[in-house]
């Protein structure tokens, strides 16, 4: 679905996905794999030029969807894939996984999404998951599936972070969240910060990964609706799924953000695809 910002596009990101092979790329790798195929999503009439806050229903209506599919999964010890879509699926995605314990989230992102209805610049609700998850925004998302927070604050680690609205700061500076901005990353370097990331959710039998393939440089996503230079490199963003499948702690996925109206022959999606299969277990020998 596409209603969590204003540009069109980014409801064909699970299409670009299968077309670039992803279902087979894991099988090869030995995994037993079904597509579940899309939820329904509502049509998005173009008349409607209003704010994407006027959307809160129909994110809803897709997320307890996805809510549904991701208990579902981890109540038969599957592993649960979503392929989005904008940032706001992440919502129903770690509301589902989380049902039944603590769990890790890591949120690799150029952009925090830690905004609140107050706090947000553009109003667009993909640039409020991570908030939404931790107990603040609209009621109406705080509670799907189940009552308030979704994740505790200190089960919570962030990285690629890069652009982060004033008062949206203000907030995560106070939430005590664990985030490893872009400079982090190139002071100490990525191996260093996926260590550093693992062993913060150490002691939880649960985590996932929710990936915005904007937390990649543009140059490697160029078909992203919100791209911020200085992103994560290819090597960067493989290196942590590499690292990530070796813990053997990853069990659940989402990868958020492909647009492939705006992107080039399919690049974006390509990659998304190859970071998937790295984090699912692919290695280079
Ligand atoms: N911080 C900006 C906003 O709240 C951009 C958010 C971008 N989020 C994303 N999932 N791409 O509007
Ligand atoms: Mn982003
Ligand atoms: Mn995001
Ligand atoms: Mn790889």
């Amino acid at each position: 679905m596409d209603f969590g910002q204003l540009r069109r596009g980014l409801d064909m990101g699970p299409a670009a996905a299968r077309y670039t092979g992803l279902v087979s790329a894991l099988r090869t790798l030995g995994h037993h794999v079904e597509d579940l195929g899309d939820v329904r999503v509502p049509v998005r009439t173009p008349v409607e030029e209003g704010e994407a806050s006027d959307y809160i229903e129909q994110i809803r209506g897709v997320c307890e969807q996805v809510y549904d599919q991701g208990r579902t999964a981890t109540r038969e010890n599957a592993f649960p894939l979503f392929i989005g879509g904008d940032h706001s699926i992440a919502i129903g995605t770690v509301g589902g996984v989380s049902h039944d314990r603590p769990t890790g989230l890591i949120w690799i992102d150029a952009h925090a999404d830690f905004n609140t209805p107050v706090t947000s610049p553009s109003g667009n609700i993909h640039g409020m998951p991570l908030a939404v998850l931790t107990g603040d925004g609209d009621d109406r998302l705080v509670n799907l599936g189940r009552p308030g927070a979704k994740v505790d604050l200190e089960n919570i680690v962030m990285i690629g972070i890069r652009d982060v609205d004033r008062l949206e700061r203000e907030r995560l500076k106070k939430s005590g969240i664990t985030v490893y901005t872009m400079s982090d990353i190139d002071e100490q370097g990525m191996s260093t910060i996926a260590k550093k990331a693992l062993m913060k959710l150490i002691h939880l039998k649960r985590v996932h990964l929710s990936l915005d393939i904007d937390a990649l440089d543009p140059v490697e996503a160029p078909g992203v609706g919100t791209p911020v230079p200085g992103g994560l490199t290819f090597r960067e963003a493989h290196l942590f799924m590499e690292i990530l499948s070796d813990s053997g702690k990853l069990t659940s996925m989402d990868l958020v953000e492909i647009n492939p109206i705006l992107d080039q022959a399919n690049k974006t999606a390509k990659l998304a695809v190859d970071l998937i299969v790295s984090a699912l277990g692919k290695s280079i020998l």
